[in-house]
């Protein structure tokens, strides 16, 4: 039998840490944003999730937006989904926190935006996060969710997904020795959403690779 494959990430669950506490509290981190510039500019990039809209649409049960609607995609990674928006006709605005990757949807997108303070308020039907919660620190995720929220219409809607462990743990993945994934129980994402303003449900699961799953929130601004 061959060698088994040495395991890539290494799962941290703290046994009794709160979602607030230090341990799960990934602090503003003075690399992260060059992180993802180097991510975004390195042709081998490990972080890119590259996910299919087709998938996006499934997975949070969302309808597909309608050319009179504005979009707003937050975390816009290879620019797939603004891509699909400008294809069928949907003004769509991003949101990054690498000016590579706004380069890269320069032809499709409306608007890109470096910072969430720079968002027009009430101006989006449909914003949407996918696969970029579990990168980002806990208090700057509550302040992209409250710029988020001062961004949408009344009546918009935030699709935005989080992964968590099946043991339901607080946890951080870590991978070459450096937080990776923040995994966040369904709970915590809901009174994160609920705290901020918005009316949380959640609409969909997925299970992935052994020890996580990912769930899909839409959060609704009243
Ligand atoms: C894993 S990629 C996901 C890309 C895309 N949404 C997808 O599903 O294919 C994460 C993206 O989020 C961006 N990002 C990371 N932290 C962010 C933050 N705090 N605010 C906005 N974008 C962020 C990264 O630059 C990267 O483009």
């Amino acid at each position: 039998m061959g060698r088994m494959k040495r395991k890539k990430h290494l799962i941290k669950t703290p046994t009794k840490a709160p979602l607030s506490g230090t341990r799960m509290e990934r602090k503003a981190d003075p690399d992260y944003k060059q992180f993802w510039q180097d991510e975004h500019c390195n042709s081998n990039s490990r972080c890119m999730s590259t996910t299919n809209p087709n998938n996006v649409f499934r997975w949070f049960g969302m309808p597909h937006p309608t050319s009179n609607q504005i979009v707003l995609d937050i975390g816009v990674g290879t620019g797939e989904f603004a891509t699909h928006c400008n294809d069928w006709g949907i003004t769509v605005d991003c949101l990054d926190i690498a000016p590579a990757a706004l380069s890269k949807v320069e032809q499709v997108a409306r608007h890109g935006y470096l910072s969430a303070e720079s968002l027009p308020a009430n101006e989006y039907d449909v914003a949407i996060a996918m696969f970029v919660t579990q990168h980002v620190a806990d208090n700057n995720l509550i302040h992209l969710i409250t710029q988020v929220r001062r961004s949408l219409k009344r009546g918009g809607k935030l699709y935005i997904q989080f992964p968590t462990l099946q043991t339901m743990e607080p946890s951080i993945v870590e991978n070459e020795g450096k937080p990776l994934e923040i995994c966040r129980p369904p709970k915590e994402a809901l009174s994160m959403l609920e705290n901020r303003g918005l009316q949380a449900k959640e609409v969909g699961q997925r299970l992935t690779f052994p020890h996580v799953f990912l769930y899909f929130m839409e959060g609704t601004k009243p």
